[in-house]
């Protein structure tokens, strides 16, 4: 059993002297939780893939570098290009990580992916976009797991694997059946990836947000949906980033460590 720790004063920055990459931190859910790792002491990666979001992973990495209650190092984050599903890119993504901070990565937050904004059925899913789902969202966490898993190994200092996936791969509405099946492939594989990390010190969660009001969430949805969302869900609103940024925060820390192996759903009740 743990010892008691009631008298044990709580940290200020409980991620302080950790480097974190968090994929996909231009916006959404990812900036968010960058964010939120940022006021944890962690040093971040915020990556991105596209040439249209460099401005705005500089304005993530200038909010944490200029917030100095945030955390009390000289350079807390740094803004890295690159395409999760591409393996040299993902390299590049870890060595840029290591050498920005001189300092092995701590906390992956895979948090990148896509959605064809057309949630079609299986019947009308192009191939291209069933392709292009399936590289970003399930490949791109292969890749970001294998890289994270082998660097944390060979540094024996434990860590922190988070993927966010979704409650949809729990609810299975009709529509949207690859991206659904995107993210139930990654659910499995991190399941199994936390049983082989066994000794490491290391741990794989998923964080499975229901729909949350960015980006990914708006572009193709009508008044109607969004309203019948709403409806839907027990608090009567749209999920916000920051709803799921704080359990991530918590995963990333010391004290989840009981937490392996999990697929924790944050969707108000929603699903
Ligand atoms: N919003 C929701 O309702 C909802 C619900 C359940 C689960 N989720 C999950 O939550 C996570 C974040 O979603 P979000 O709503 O924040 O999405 P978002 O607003 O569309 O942001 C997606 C982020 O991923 C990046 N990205 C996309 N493809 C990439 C690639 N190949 N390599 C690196 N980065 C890439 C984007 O940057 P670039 O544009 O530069 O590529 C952007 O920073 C995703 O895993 C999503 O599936 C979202």
């Amino acid at each position: 059993m743990a010892e008691s720790n009631e008298n044990v004063p709580a940290q200020k920055f409980p991620l302080e002297n950790r480097v974190a990459i968090v994929t996909g931190s231009s916006r959404g859910i990812g900036k968010a939780i960058a964010l939120h790792l940022a006021s944890l002491g962690a040093k971040l990666i915020i990556n991105y893939s596209s040439s249209n979001s460099t401005t705005l992973a500089d304005d993530v990495v200038s909010q944490i570098n200029s917030n100095k209650s945030m955390n009390n190092s000289a350079v807390s984050a740094v803004a890295v290009k690159a395409d999760i599903s591409d393996p040299d890119s993902v390299k590049s993504l870890f060595d840029a990580a290591e050498s920005a901070f001189q300092s092995p990565v701590n906390i992956l937050v895979n948090s990148a992916a896509v959605c064809d904004e057309k949630r079609p059925t299986i019947m009308n899913t192009d191939l291209n976009d069933f392709d292009l789902t399936f590289s970003v969202n399930t490949r791109g966490s292969f890749l970001c797991c294998k890289e994270a898993a082998n660097r944390m190994i060979k540094r024996r200092g434990g860590g922190r694997i988070i993927c966010v996936t979704s409650s949809a791969s729990a609810s299975f509405r009709a529509g949207n059946g690859a991206y659904t099946a995107s993210k139930a492939a990654v659910e499995a594989m991190v399941k199994i990836l936390a049983k082989e990390l066994k000794g490491t010190g290391i741990t794989a969660n998923c964080v499975a947000p229901g729909p949350i009001a960015t980006d990914m969430f708006f572009n193709g949805a009508t008044e109607e949906k969004v309203k019948k969302v709403i409806d839907e869900c027990p608090h009567g609103r749209l999920g916000q980033s920051e709803d799921v940024a704080p359990v991530v925060g918590f995963l990333a820390g010391d004290a989840s460590e009981w937490v392996n192996g999990q697929i924790i759903r944050v969707n108000g009740g929603y699903i």
